[in-house]
């Protein structure tokens, strides 16, 4: 990066820029917003530790991400994602080496120069704790309740996906404590579903073997959104077969 540049990110960086706090989870998908629709014109521009790490600007040439953008670093290796329409940023399966500052810039050329510092923080939750959370075995029939790990702030809005099909929702509104289910709601877990609006929690009862799976929670807050995955897996209620024979 040359002197100039590192004027502008000091500039940039400054008083001027906002600065939102990102609390995340080892293993965890962040993706940082930039809230602008990318044109022809301007150019997007992260930087990490002041470390240039992604950019997009009119030229698809131009475009780069890690490795591409700083020689020699290979630290996200393939773990960014840069999305062209809005320049925002995804980091993939975070690690606690990813912790820091986050600095965005965007550049409207002969106009202006904003920008915004993501300061982005991992929870310190012990490995052991973490799989405890994550990784659910139960048997058919019973219940097995996810827990996002954290308290839910008041704003965020928490998604439940079960294999990318959206289950149900719970809106940052307190005055509302109804669940709203989505669109195109997986019909399978009609009735079977209860949410903890303290803490996000999602219990789904009378479990059967078809809710084995990849199960994630998006939260969305102000300015990024966070993705949690969560696996089940449910065990018959027999496993010898001469008993599992149905009428
Ligand atoms: C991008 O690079 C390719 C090959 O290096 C070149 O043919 C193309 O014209 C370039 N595109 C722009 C928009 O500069
Ligand atoms: C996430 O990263 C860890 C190492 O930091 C690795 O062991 C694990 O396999 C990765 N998970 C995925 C889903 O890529
Ligand atoms: C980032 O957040 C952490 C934890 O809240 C805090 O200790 C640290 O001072 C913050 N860094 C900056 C530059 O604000």
């Amino acid at each position: 990066m040359n002197y100039f540049w590192m004027t502008v990110i000091l500039l940039v960086t400054g008083a001027s820029a906002v600065k939102i706090d990102v609390s995340v989870m080892e293993g965890d998908s962040v993706t940082l917003y930039t809230d602008v629709t990318k044109t022809q014109d301007n150019k997007v521009q992260w930087y990490y530790n002041s470390g240039r790490i992604a950019r997009i600007t009119g030229d698809p040439n131009k475009t780069c991400t890690d490795v591409q953008c700083n020689e020699g670093n290979w630290r996200f290796r393939d773990r960014l994602h840069l999305d062209h329409q809005t320049g925002s940023l995804t980091i993939r399966n975070i690690t606690d080496t990813d912790s820091g500052l986050y600095k965005l810039q965007i550049i409207i050329p002969s106009s202006s120069i904003s920008g915004k510092i993501f300061n982005v923080t991992i929870h310190d939750v012990s490995a052991a704790e973490r799989n405890e959370m994550k990784r659910k075995s139960v048997k058919e029939g019973e219940s097995v309740t996810l827990d996002p790990g954290v308290m839910k702030n008041t704003n965020d809005l928490m998604t439940w996906y079960f294999n990318d099909i959206c289950m149900t929702e719970i809106t940052g509104d307190p005055r509302s404590s109804a669940d709203v289910q989505c669109e195109d709601a997986d019909e399978r877990f009609r009735d079977r579903l209860k949410l903890d609006h303290q803490t996000g929690s999602l219990i789904i009862t009378n479990i059967n073997t078809a809710d084995t799976g990849l199960y994630n929670l998006q939260i969305s807050s102000s300015g990024f959104s966070i993705m949690r995955s969560f696996s089940v897996s449910v065990t018959g209620e027999c496993n010898v077969i001469i008993h599992c024979l149905h009428p």
